[in-house]
């Protein structure tokens, strides 16, 4: 299947299932509210555009009309360019738009924090809730485990005049959460940490694949780090929209750090075993001789962090007694394959070797096996 026909037949699956079980969590037949996606076409937009619908709201977006415009077509879209100086982009929506009240909005934007304090300018007082997606990246410090969400945020420039002041990510996304907590006491700020879905950030980008499940689906020998209290932590994107609309029906606010528990790595090679059913042989190799052949953590061997002390371990629990449910990993897994084999149907991501010329993440099959066989033969 093309992947964007999979994209379509996933949002569809996802609407069918406005009638499934799991829509009462966050169901609102009759309660319909007026939800305005800023973005909402591009890799974490369309999940969370598709729970709001499944829960029986009425969705508008907001963007410029360039990125997947085969999505959603059946929904009210307002064209506005947010990366335009002096709020031009707000100020050219049409008067119909510019003039309505929205009990729900929710915000992707991860570029020029201004943009975010634009919009919140330009519609003060005709939104109830507002929503923004934020990251893990927004602590100052991550060099202790557990940090909760009063820990200190990066230390801030003084906040741009200009869409065009650059800044990088962390910065950005710490000075929009300012510029949101300035504005309006009734938002929720969802920091998430690493996500991956049956939709990837950049489909035509190899290295945006999952390693670990695309590695457990070939099978065969494979080696896995064996390294003492190894912890990973991602954020799963169903569960997460999950939450931001139950958030958005129950009127939560506040800031959440939203991941899954720090889970135990042997945990989520369980997962990973659940998830792709297939033969295989693991060798679990010592972390310090992974390092002595080259398989450093994180860069190279994935979500493998021993530094800082903090990476894998937010604390997640305010967002738990919130009403954030994770579901079993092996269903994130099983999604992120799915998505995989839409796009590589021959299975054909060469991690770590090069391609075209490019570099390729991670490591390679050939490395594998020459590390497997040192080890075996140590
Ligand atoms: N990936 C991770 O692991 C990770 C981790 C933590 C947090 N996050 C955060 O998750 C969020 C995910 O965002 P996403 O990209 O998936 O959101 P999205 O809403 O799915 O896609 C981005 C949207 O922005 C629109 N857009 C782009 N430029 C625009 C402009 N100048 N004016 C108006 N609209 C514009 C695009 O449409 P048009 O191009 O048609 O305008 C698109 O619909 C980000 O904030 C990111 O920081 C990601």
């Amino acid at each position: 299947m093309h992947k964007r026909d999979f994209i379509k037949t996933a949002g569809a699956a996802s609407l069918f299932t406005a009638v499934h079980p799991w829509g009462s969590f966050g169901m609102q037949i009759g309660n319909s509210k007026k939800v305005l996606i800023l973005g909402g076409r591009g890799f974490l937009g369309p999940s969370i555009v598709e729970e709001f619908l499944a829960s029986g709201h009425q969705v508008t977006l907001l963007n410029r009309g360039k990125t997947n415009t085969h999505l959603f077509t059946d929904l009210p879209i307002i064209i506005c360019d947010r990366e335009k100086e002096n709020k031009q982009g707000f100020n050219a929506i049409n008067k119909k738009y510019k003039n309505s009240y929205w009990d729900i909005v929710v915000d992707t934007w991860q570029k020029s924090p201004k943009a975010v304090s634009d919009f919140l300018e330009v519609f003060k007082g005709q939104f109830g809730h507002y929503h923004y997606i934020s990251t893990v990246s927004v602590y100052d410090k991550w060099d202790k485990k557990f940090i909760v969400e009063s820990e200190p945020l990066n230390p801030l420039p003084k906040f741009p005049k200009t869409i065009g002041e650059a800044f990088r990510y962390a910065i950005r996304k710490t000075l929009a959460e300012e510029a949101i907590r300035e504005r309006t006491s009734n938002y929720t700020i969802y920091r998430s940490h690493g996500m991956k879905d049956f939709r990837v950030t950049r489909p035509d980008d190899p290295n945006a694949e999952p390693f670990w499940p695309v590695r457990f689906l070939r099978g065969g020998e494979l080696l896995v780090p064996r390294i003492p209290d190894h912890h990973m932590q991602v954020t799963d994107i169903k569960s997460l929209t999950r939450f931001i609309v139950h958030c958005a029906n129950s009127a939560s606010y506040g800031a959440f750090n939203v991941a899954y528990d720090p889970t135990p790595f042997k945990d989520f090679i369980s997962s990973l075993i659940h998830a792709t059913a297939r033969t295989k042989t693991m060798h679990w190799i010592d972390g310090d001789f992974l390092i002595e052949n080259g398989l450093l953590p994180y860069k190279i061997v994935p979500l493998w962090k021993p530094t800082p002390a903090g990476s894998y371990y937010f604390n997640v629990q305010k967002a738990i007694g919130a009403g954030l449910v994770n579901r079993p990993m092996v269903d994130m897994i099983t999604d992120q394959l799915n998505g995989y084999k839409s796009r590589h149907p021959h299975d054909d991501v060469r991690f770590g070797e090069m391609v075209e010329g490019k570099q390729l993440k991670y490591y390679s099959m050939a490395k594998e096996r020459e590390v497997i066989k040192k080890w075996v033969a140590r």
